[in-house]
């Protein structure tokens, strides 16, 4: 198998000639065949030159890229002109090892379809990272876990040292915007398999990182578009939706039933339970259609009744503490705790009520 290794540059000439060495001495000794494509935003500090340079002797290709700058982009780029059956990323700058890649590459021959070079598992560490930016990073993941359950099990989604077979990512729209390509590869990739393999992030050989605060912005804008593109926002449109169809079919219920002359808490009651069971009915024949498939009625019906219930206190909870010591409206407060239950509710839908059992 052949092996395209993809590394985004900006401004890394004095790292550029080293991160060569290393990674020729390691396709020598592990007879790799592969090709280098560096993709470098017009860095004009003699990066191209020691890339060219390289390119007369060694199989190196050059991508540099006048208009456009950032990281994903790069990669994405990078992509499009690889070669290889298996594309590997990596940075320039010596934090990640390329002694580590025979390892990627052996992952995807036994088995596996993305590679992850990762910092949290055996063998994996930070290195030196302050204790800021190992908050952030912790952050960030435990965030990306809660939107995306589905590669909860991945314990380094943020990393930039990873493989993957070209087939995970053909026919897949990629979107070049933010830093994290490969959480967009995890999210929007065909795959069966992912797989770990520990590595320690090194201390950045020259230069500095160019990764400021503003990262953990575009990481947030990048998860918010991810949760568009993976479908999941138009489930929550939907689940409101019916949840606005459910507020009819209670107040509805209620004036009918009162006006044919029952107490109007006991129509309420009654009111109350069919707007429940209209939601859930409806949610299971159109927001969680596929999902529904796999569930049975009985325990879904169980389930979503218990949600909705914290959901009313969680409800409840917020109109006091917002009126009492936030001192709001109570109208505000009500609507506050409205939309906080209506996530709980649509976060319980999709991570337990119409979760598959395994
Ligand atoms: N072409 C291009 N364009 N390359 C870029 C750009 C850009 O706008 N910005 C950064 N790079 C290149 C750098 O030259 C380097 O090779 C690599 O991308 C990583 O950039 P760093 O600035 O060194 O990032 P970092 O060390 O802060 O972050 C790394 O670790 C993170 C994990 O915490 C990266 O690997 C991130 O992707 C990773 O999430
Ligand atoms: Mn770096």
């Amino acid at each position: 198998m052949n092996v395209s290794i993809i590394v985004p540059t900006y401004k890394e000439k004095e790292n550029i000639s080293k991160l060569f060495d290393r990674l020729f001495k390691v396709f020598k000794t592990h007879k790799i065949n592969g090709e280098i494509i560096v993709v470098d935003d017009d860095s004009q500090d003699g990066t191209t030159e020691v890339v060219n340079k390289y390119s007369k002797t060694h199989p190196v290709k050059i991508i540099v890229r006048k208009e456009e700058r950032g990281l994903a982009s790069a990669c994405i780029e990078g992509f499009k002109s690889a070669k290889g059956d298996i594309l590997l990323v990596m940075d320039a700058d010596l934090q990640h090892p390329p002694e580590k890649i025979p390892e990627l590459i052996n992952a995807i021959k036994n088995g596996a379809d993305i590679a992850i070079g990762s910092r949290y598992v055996e063998g994996g560490s930070l290195g030196k990272w302050g204790i800021g930016r190992k908050i952030v990073s912790k952050g960030a993941s435990a965030l990306a876990n809660m939107l995306f359950s589905e590669i909860k099990d991945i314990k380094d989604k943020e990393s930039g040292f990873f493989a993957f077979k070209k087939e995970v990512i053909k026919d897949v729209k990629l979107k070049p915007k933010g830093y994290k390509i490969l959480l967009e590869i995890l999210i929007l990739g065909n795959y069966d398999k992912a797989e770990e393999v520990g590595f320690e992030f090194g201390k950045r050989s020259s230069g500095e990182s160019k990764l400021g605060i503003g990262i953990i912005f575009s990481y947030i804008s990048h998860l918010i578009r991810l949760l568009w593109a993976s479908g999941k926002l138009a489930k929550l449109i939907k689940f409101c939706f019916v949840g606005l169809l459910g507020v009819g079919v209670n107040l509805g219920i209620l004036y009918f039933l009162t006006t044919a002359g029952l107490h109007y808490m006991i129509s309420g009651a009654i009111s109350i339970e069919a707007s429940v069971l209209a939601n859930f009915f409806l949610n299971r024949a159109w927001t969680f259609k596929e999902e529904a498939k796999y569930v049975s009625l009985k325990k879904s019906i169980i389930k979503d009744h218990a949600t909705r219930f914290i959901g009313i206190l969680i409800n409840y909870v917020a109109l006091y503490t917002f009126t009492e010591m936030f001192n709001m409206y109570y109208m505000f407060s009500m609507l506050i705790g409205i939309i906080i239950s209506t996530l709980w509710n649509f976060i319980g839908n999709v991570m337990w009520v119409w979760k598959q059992e395994k």
